[in-house]
């Protein structure tokens, strides 16, 4: 009852920076829940095989209950002697049933497949928490951009003036990563949903016992096919921490443009008292920090991942305790994402856009230059020349100091005998916006559409 799991074939106990080296209770105890409930199926499956008594099997059922309360309670934590989260949890069971019987469950089970267990059992349970998170973003997106109907801004490409959108249908351009991001969890749930408990060290398990049952016991789909991959693969965990990092990254470009809009020089937006932060020296302060601090996350969430797939990219089969480091970056991940993703729908959820600026802007810098181009392909201009002649009447504007829509009829007709005042009333954002109309452009109607469309799938996901 001291905590560790092995001893008898070694004439001493492990050297004190051995053990601080391979201690991993600091981080593993919060998987103690998930290992609790491994431990029932796996008393339940050893009672299946004859190899624990109906008494034995309740003895031990309430131990583990009585176990679950201490542990739930603080009353029962990991001891500095402890080497990991199921070393405890056997110290603590045999502290409570004694060491006969608490001495018995280990049977037929190695940490190599309980650890594999639980981190799947821990990813179930975590991803419908950051799943939430990013449902409360997409909301929050959503909500703006049905507020925002109708009102245009400079769509840019390059970050320069490109076309006029409107700003709803900038904002579901955000929305639509996250929801591909909840698809890739779903998806994610389904591959985890395959027990390795039974695999036991690695070449399955011994004793009679039934993988199926004990997955079925867990809430799994079905156990692994192969022990050996389960014991080993981490795939899933690098899956997982590619989802978290690409989470990040989508919070990431959404910040970087919140950081740009809020500047200045771009007075799109004005963020809420309660979403910025202000400067200790300059009064006047009123800062990004949520979406600073969203860009520097994605960061460390990359990191989490890389150092990962490093961690796994020379392993030979089966375990190894390398794969102990799979545990770590995934907890970051998630704590991480707990923290940021309400943050980010609180700002998101808090903007104030300027209309009135944001409409002003949408025209300038030329951004009706396409659309002096498509009006001159309605008259049957080659697109290549009228590209040509929309080229020259940005190039006279530039060299005047005034935008497309300042061109008079004599400029227009000195810059091309196709050119007349009649594409002055097509040069306007909402007539920009409303000509693309084909499915996915920035038309009201179909911006609407897709409002409708994000909030059937999200509704889905
Ligand atoms: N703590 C290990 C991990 O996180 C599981 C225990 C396996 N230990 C062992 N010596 N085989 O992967």
């Amino acid at each position: 009852g001291q905590g560790r799991l092995w001893g008898g074939r070694f004439a001493g106990g492990p050297a004190e920076a051995m053990f601080e080296l391979s201690r991993s209770t600091q981080f593993d105890w919060r998987l103690a829940r998930h290992d609790l409930a491994g431990s029932r199926a796996h008393a339940r499956a050893l009672h299946a095989a004859g190899l624990l008594t109906a008494d034995e099997l309740a003895g031990l059922l309430r131990g583990i209950d009585e176990l679950d309360a201490r542990v739930a309670s603080g009353e029962f934590g990991p001891a500095p002697t402890d080497e990991d989260v199921h070393g405890a949890l056997e110290r603590g069971l045999i502290e409570i049933v004694g060491a006969e019987l608490g001495g018995r469950l280990r049977a037929g089970r190695s940490r190599n497949d309980q650890i594999a267990t639980l981190i799947r059992l821990y990813l179930r349970e975590e991803l419908t928490v950051i799943a939430d998170g990013v449902l409360a973003v997409i909301a929050a997106l959503t909500a703006q951009a049905q507020d925002l109907l109708g009102v245009p801004m400079p769509g840019r490409t390059h970050l320069q003036h490109a076309q006029p959108v409107l700003v709803s249908h900038h904002l579901l351009a955000h929305a639509w990563p996250l929801l591909r991001d909840l698809q890739r969890i779903a998806d994610l749930r389904g591959r985890l949903d395959e027990s390795p408990y039974g695999s036991a060290a690695l070449a399955g398990t011994s004793l009679g016992l039934d993988p199926e049952a004990v997955a079925a016991d867990l809430g799994f789909a079905g156990s692994v096919a192969n022990s050996i991959d389960g014991t080993a693969a981490r795939d899933l965990t690098a899956e997982a921490a590619y989802v978290l990092a690409q989470i990040g990254v989508d919070l990431s470009r959404i910040s970087e443009e919140v950081i740009l809009w809020s500047t200045h020089e771009f007075g799109f937006v004005t963020l809420d008292d309660a979403w910025s932060t202000g400067s200790s020296i300059m009064p006047q302060k009123k800062n990004p920090d949520v979406a600073e601090l969203a860009r520097g996350k994605a960061g460390r969430l990359i990191g989490n991942l890389t150092g990962l797939l490093a961690t796994l990219k020379g392993l030979p089969l089966a375990y190894n305790r390398d794969l102990q480091e799979d545990k770590e970056p995934i907890f970051d991940g998630i704590d991480q994402l707990r923290i940021l993703l309400p943050a980010v729908a609180g700002l998101l959820g808090t903007l104030t856009f300027h209309r009135d600026r944001l409409a002003a802007l949408a025209p300038q810098g030329f951004s009706l230059a396409t659309d002096l181009a498509d009006w001159l392909v309605r008259r049957r201009v080659p697109f290549a020349r009228a590209h040509e002649i929309a080229g020259e009447a940005v190039r006279l504007c530039e060299a005047r100091g005034i935008e497309l829509t300042d061109l008079t009829a004599t400029d227009l007709a000195e810059i091309s005998p196709e050119l007349d005042a009649e594409v002055l009333e097509v040069l306007t954002a909402p007539g920009a916006i409303a000509a693309r109309s084909g499915r996915g452009g920035t038309a009201p109607a179909r911006v609407e559409e897709q409002l409708a469309e994000v909030a059937e799938l999200a509704a889905r996901l």
